[in-house]
Parts: C-alpha cells; structure tokens; sequence
C-alpha cells in the first residue's frame, strides 16, 4: 500500500522514514572529524560526501513534507503516548530535518565556497556574505540538538516496543 492508514503506515512514508534515516546517521559521521582532523577511514572514505548526502537530504524532507500533510488525515495516531508530545517530537525533528541542510548551505556559499553537489557545481564560487556565515555557524549546535532528538525518539521507538509492548515500532517496520 502507497498511502498511509489509521492502522501503519504506508510504503512511501516508510521509504522516507528509513532512507533518510541511513542518510541522516552517515551525515552525523561528520562529528568524526573531530578525532584526529578526520584522518581515519570514515572521515577519509565516508565523510567526503557530507555537502552531497546534506543537499539529498533537503530534497527529501520537502517532498517528505508534502507527503504527511497529504496524509495527515489517514496517518496512524499516538499508541499509549500524549498526543500534544508526540506531534510536538515529530515537528521539531521535521524542523531539524530542514535547518540541518539550510544552515550547511549559508555555511559554505556565506564564506564564499559555493555548492558542488556529486561534481555539480550548483552555485558558484563568490563574495563572501558575513550575515549568510554567521547564520551558517548555527550549523553545529543545531546538529548537537538534533542528535538528543534522534536519541529521544530512538528510545522512545524502543520502550514502545519492548515496554509498552504496542504497534507503534511495527506500523513503521
Ligand atoms: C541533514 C543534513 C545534515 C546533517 C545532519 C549535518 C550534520 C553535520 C554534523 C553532525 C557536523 C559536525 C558538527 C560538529 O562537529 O560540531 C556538520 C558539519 C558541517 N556540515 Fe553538515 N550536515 C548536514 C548537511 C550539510 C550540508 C547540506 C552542508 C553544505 C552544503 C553541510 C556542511 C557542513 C560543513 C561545512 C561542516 C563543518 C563546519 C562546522 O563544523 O561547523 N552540512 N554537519
Ligand atoms: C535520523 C533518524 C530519524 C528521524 C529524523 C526520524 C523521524 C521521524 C518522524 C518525523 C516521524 C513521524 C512520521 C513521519 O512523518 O515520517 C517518525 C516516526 C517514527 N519513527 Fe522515526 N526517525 C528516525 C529514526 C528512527 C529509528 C532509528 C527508529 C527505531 C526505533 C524510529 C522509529 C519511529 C517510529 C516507531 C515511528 C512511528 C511513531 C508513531 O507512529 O507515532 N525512527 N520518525
């Protein structure tokens, strides 16, 4: 099944969910550059592609969005949880999903580097723009909340399943 049901979801949100999940964890590989100035086989071998997975990623959680609104009405609702908690976890990890990319992005073109995207350059090299930098700096400390975020929500998958025992792990497997 495509779309959603009050009882799991459906196979695309499952796509999104799972792809981008891989995606997200290989982009947090990225604070492995602070061990030995990333000189070891993951900052060598996995961590080179960080701006190309981050600007997937963008695409991803747009058209990501666009798909939950248009399920919203037929999406499964919260097991054995507050709902008001539960909506408000979701929408700060769809926040996060989104200032993550933004924010590499001003990093990068603010300080004049442009954007090369798996040997594309999408936007050319330039000027430095000091307001575009410094709401790019945002970019590690937001990375920081959204890994106890993900931790959260890992968790909370877990004791769902393994505690409260209900289908909330299994309508997203
Ligand atoms: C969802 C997407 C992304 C995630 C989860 C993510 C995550 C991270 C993490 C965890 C770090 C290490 C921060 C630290 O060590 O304190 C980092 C650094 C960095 N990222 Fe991303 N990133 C994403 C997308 C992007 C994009 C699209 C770009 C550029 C176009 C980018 C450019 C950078 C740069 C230049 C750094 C090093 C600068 C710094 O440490 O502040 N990232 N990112
Ligand atoms: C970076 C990693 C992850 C992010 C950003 C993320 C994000 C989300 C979001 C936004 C939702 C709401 C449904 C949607 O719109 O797709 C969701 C649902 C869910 N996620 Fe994750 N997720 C991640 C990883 C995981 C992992 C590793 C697990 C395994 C325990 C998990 C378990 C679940 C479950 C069980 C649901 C359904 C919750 C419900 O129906 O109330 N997620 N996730």
């Amino acid at each position: 099944m495509l779309n959603d049901s009050t009882a799991r979801y459906g196979s695309v949100s499952k796509f999104f969910h799972w792809v981008m999940a891989t995606l997200l964890a290989w982009q947090f590989l990225k604070f492995f550059d602070r061990i030995s100035d990333g000189e070891h086989w993951v900052g060598e071998n996995l961590v080179p592609y960080h701006v190309s997975i981050g600007t997937v990623l963008l695409l991803l959680v747009v058209l990501r969005l666009v798909w939950s609104i248009r399920q919203s009405k037929q999406r499964p609702e919260p097991e054995n949880a507050s709902r008001v908690l539960v909506k408000a976890g979701h929408g700060l990890l769809y926040l996060s999903m989104l200032l993550m990319p933004i924010s590499g992005i001003m990093y990068l073109v603010g300080k004049g580097y442009g954007l090369k995207v798996f040997g594309m350059q999408l936007i050319a090299r330039g000027e430095e723009m000091q307001w575009m930098a410094d709401l790019g700096h945002y970019h590690s400390p937001i990375a920081w909340v959204m890994l106890v975020l993900v931790a959260g929500h890992i968790v909370m998958g877990l004791v769902h399943h393994f505690i409260k025992k209900d289908n909330t792990l299994k309508r997203m497997l």
